[in-house]
């Protein structure tokens, strides 16, 4: 029980919960807005309605494949995490999408957006940012 609780609080020193406009600019600095036509708004909508922001997000699907960190980056196509058979194409240990070194997950977002279904892949972005006034998501950061 002790190195349980140890664990999980190693656990939570390594992610974090981004404030929306620190996400904001960290998501600008990493040359996202416009990355493949997508607005930085649209990516921040995504974020938020996928993780809330958080790199620790984790949620399991129907299919047994399970989805990572702030993207929600699945590990049936994009990331190993040893449990789903893994096409891997950003060829990185899930777990690599959960820590507060957004670099990775940012590059294999990247990646998921790069392939036919683009934005589409995200049904967060589907049912809450598609064909949606986005603006909001980033009122008040000076962007
Ligand atoms: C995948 O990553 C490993 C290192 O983690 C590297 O050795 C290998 O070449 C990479 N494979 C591809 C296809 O990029
Ligand atoms: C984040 O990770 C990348 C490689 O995965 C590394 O090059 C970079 O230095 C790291 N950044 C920080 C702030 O640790």
């Amino acid at each position: 029980m002790k190195i349980l609780v140890v664990l999980l609080l190693l656990t939570l020193a390594d992610g974090k919960s981004f404030e929306r406009c620190e996400w904001a600019r960290m998501l600008k600095a990493a040359a996202m807005d416009g990355y493949r036509g997508i607005s930085l708004a649209n990516w921040v909508c995504l974020t938020k309605w996928e993780s809330q922001f958080n790199t620790q997000a984790i949620n399991h699907n129907k299919d047994k494949s399970t989805d990572y960190g702030i993207f929600q980056i699945n590990s049936r196509w994009w990331c190993d995490d040893g449990q789903t058979r893994s096409a891997n194409g950003c060829n990185i240990s899930c777990s690599d999408l959960l820590t507060d070194n957004i670099s990775t997950a940012i590059r294999c977002a990247k990646r998921v957006v790069g392939d036919p279904q683009g934005i589409e892949a995200w049904v967060g972005w589907r049912v809450h940012c598609k064909n949606q006034d986005v603006s909001t998501y980033l009122s008040g950061c000076g962007l």
